[in-house]
């Protein structure tokens, strides 16, 4: 099955309109994300994405660590060239796969995470591969020139930059043509359009991937409780799941929910529909076949002026859903 297509960036990435995001798929370290996940399921939720067209899987090192991109290498065996392949590096993983927690973009750390990552998806090259964080210590000259030595030789196809500000996406952009910027966008989360980093990425003919568009599971309006969050849930270190907001932001979801039902959609394909309007390339997450499908759906769904209007009313740009990190993960920040 064929699904629209769109350009990511301005070198030649033609992506779908909707990618996959893996994240969920594998817990971290001896925790989860978000649940428990079924291997079995997640294969086949990447297996599925093949057959709607939406071929975009989106991994890190850091997934696991390293757990994530294994898994993708297992499910995509023998299909490798049919995917797009985004990976990240850039939180610093020793010889012992421990995450240390520093943001390491030094030249040497870059072609180091390269080959680990070659290695784990059991491919000779990724087609996108982003600095997660900017390393605030090294001059992101030095990391961009680095990811630029990898396109020319063949281990990467493009570049990208996760996290980023105006300043530092146009410094590296004068270094080698950056593809695409990921940061966090939903309904819940517009500070790249506060920032004007959306702004700067258009007149640079950059591409702007938006992760976590479904506010990480909060806008399918399947979460009404803290308590349905899972114990060991990476979401409830987040301001935005804490007592503080959670109840306000369950009556802006249920707002959403209405106006869904009335287009007889979900609320997460509404929540996606109002991405792709903007001509941003969203990667909802999910670890299972049936969410996978409906949100791919949300590639046809189209909304009237009058209803960007009423989404707009609903949640302005501005209103305070709580931060999206905790206050270590929002220092991370550019
Ligand atoms: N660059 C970065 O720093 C960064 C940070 C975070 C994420 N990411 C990337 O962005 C991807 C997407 O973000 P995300 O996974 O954090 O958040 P998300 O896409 O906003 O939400 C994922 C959550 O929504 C649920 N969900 C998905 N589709 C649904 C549907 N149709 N109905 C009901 N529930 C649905 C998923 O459930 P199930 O899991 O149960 O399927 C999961 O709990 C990640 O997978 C990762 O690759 C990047």
């Amino acid at each position: 099955m064929e699904t629209k297509k769109i350009n990511l960036g301005s070198q030649g990435l033609v992506v779908p309109a909707i990618g996959l995001g893996c994240m969920g798929m594998t817990g971290f370290q001896d925790g989860h994300m978000y649940g428990s996940a079924d291997e079995g399921e997640a294969i086949a939720t990447i297996h599925r994405s093949l057959e709607l067209g939406g071929n975009f899987l989106d991994t890190a090192d850091l997934y696991g660590p390293f757990k994530n991109e294994q898994l993708i290498a297992k499910a995509i065996q023998g299909n490798r060239d049919k995917y797009i392949i985004a990976s990240k590096f850039g939180w610093e993983i020793d010889d012992n796969d421990n995450v240390t927690w520093a943001i390491n973009g030094k030249k040497e750390y870059v072609k180091k995470s390269v080959e680990r990552s070659l290695k784990n998806l059991n491919t000779d090259h990724i087609d996108l591969y982003y600095m997660h964080r900017l390393d605030k210590n090294t001059p992101i000259e030095e990391t961009v020139e680095a990811m630029s030595d990898l396109v020319k030789e063949g281990k990467i196809g493009y570049i990208g930059l996760s996290e980023v500000s105006s300043e530092t996406v146009s410094r590296a952009n004068a270094v080698h043509p950056i593809t695409a910027v990921q940061s966090e966008y939903s309904l819940f989360e517009r500070t790249v359009e506060e920032r004007g980093i959306l702004a700067t990425l258009k007149e640079l003919g950059i591409g702007f991937v938006a992760y976590s568009p479904l506010g990480r599971g909060f806008l399918s309006g399947q979460i009404r409780s803290i308590d349905d969050l899972p114990e060991d849930d990476f979401r409830r270190a987040i301001p935005r799941f804490q007592e503080a907001h959670f109840y306000k932001n369950i009556e802006l979801v249920k707002a959403i929910e209405n106006m869904a039902e009335e287009k007889n959609i979900s609320s997460s394909q509404l929540a996606l529909a109002w991405i792709i309007s903007k001509g941003i390339f969203p990667i909802p997450g999910t670890k299972r076949r049936k969410y996978l499908e409906q949100n791919m759906a949300a590639v046809d769904v189209n909304l009237s002026n009058a209803e960007l209007t009423k989404l707009d009313s609903i949640v302005p740009l501005g209103t305070d859903t709580g931060k999206p990190y905790d206050e270590f993960s929002m220092g991370l920040i550019d």
